[in-house]
């Protein structure tokens, strides 16, 4: 039986520098995404995976294979999710009001943001580790009690959705998987793909590189108790109110 830590969404700005840490640390990493990295260059303790999580019988392939290799998971990071670009041949872009509501649009978020780290959360229950920490990337605006902007409504319905299916999640785990803490993590603005179109009116001390905000998650995460969560950070590690 080994340890393994698995990142998922892993080619993403925040995936990628989550992979390069851990494996730093000396942590046997399972890169997870849907390229694979067929290009990349990672050292002998990363092991990456082609994975499609749209596809459910994909992410069991995963969850079938460590348990057949006789691993367990001690770090999940679920990093998938998206707040603009193409979908399935749909254009999404944040509502700025009720008139850019669209069905396919929030079929989309939901499908990105809530459903695929939810199938992770079902298939992982079953291979963590005794002690383990299991993190979704939510983000602040999925609080429902924050709420005071209003705009972007499908990505924050979808993480508050997410973070209702962590919550909900983490009863059952409490039960079946006792040693996993959950984990509802805002790493603040981050400076990757999916921020860059919004970054104009974010002061540069708030703009975090991948560097910093996966440091402060690997902190952050490293001594949950499993019994105090589920939780809801933020890149402080201060909880954020649901
Ligand atoms: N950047 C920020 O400022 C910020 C702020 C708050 C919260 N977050 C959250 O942090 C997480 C990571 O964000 P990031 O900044 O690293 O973004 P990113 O660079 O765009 O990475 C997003 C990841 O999501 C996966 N993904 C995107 N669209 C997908 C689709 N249609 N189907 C399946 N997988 C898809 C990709 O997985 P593959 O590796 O398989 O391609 C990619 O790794 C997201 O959940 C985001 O909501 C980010």
């Amino acid at each position: 039986m080994s340890e393994v830590s698995l990142i998922i969404g892993a080619s993403g700005g925040i995936g990628r520098e989550l992979v390069s840490q851990l494996a730093e640390n000396g942590d046997k990493v399972i890169a997870v995404s849907r390229s694979g990295f067929a290009d990349d260059k990672w050292p002998e303790n990363v092991t990456s995976v082609t994975c499609d999580s749209n596809e459910e019988s994909q992410i069991a392939e995963v969850v079938k294979k460590l348990k057949s290799d006789d691993q367990t998971v001690r770090l999940a990071v679920c990093t998938v999710g998206m707040l603009h670009g193409e979908v399935d041949g749909v254009d999404v872009q944040p509502e700025k009001q009720l008139e850019a509501l669209n069905e396919k649009q929030l079929s989309a978020y939901f499908s990105v943001n809530t459903i695929i780290p939810s199938l992770w959360v079902k298939h992982l229950v079953n291979v963590m580790s005794d002690r383990a920490v299991l993190a979704c990337l939510s983000a602040r605006v999925g609080s429902i009690s924050d709420n005071r902007l209003g705009g972007w409504y499908g990505y924050r319905a979808s993480k508050a959705a997410l973070n209702m299916m962590i919550k909900t999640a983490a009863i059952e785990y409490g039960r079946r998987a006792k040693g996993t803490a959950l984990v509802c993590y805002h790493p603040g603005t981050v400076d990757t793909a999916l921020s860059e179109p919004f970054q104009a009116n974010v002061k540069p001390e708030k703009l975090f590189t991948p560097e910093f905000t996966v440091s402060q998650l690997l902190k952050i995460t490293r001594d949950l108790n499993p019994k105090e969560g589920p939780y809801y950070l933020d890149w402080d590690g201060e909880a954020i109110n649901w």
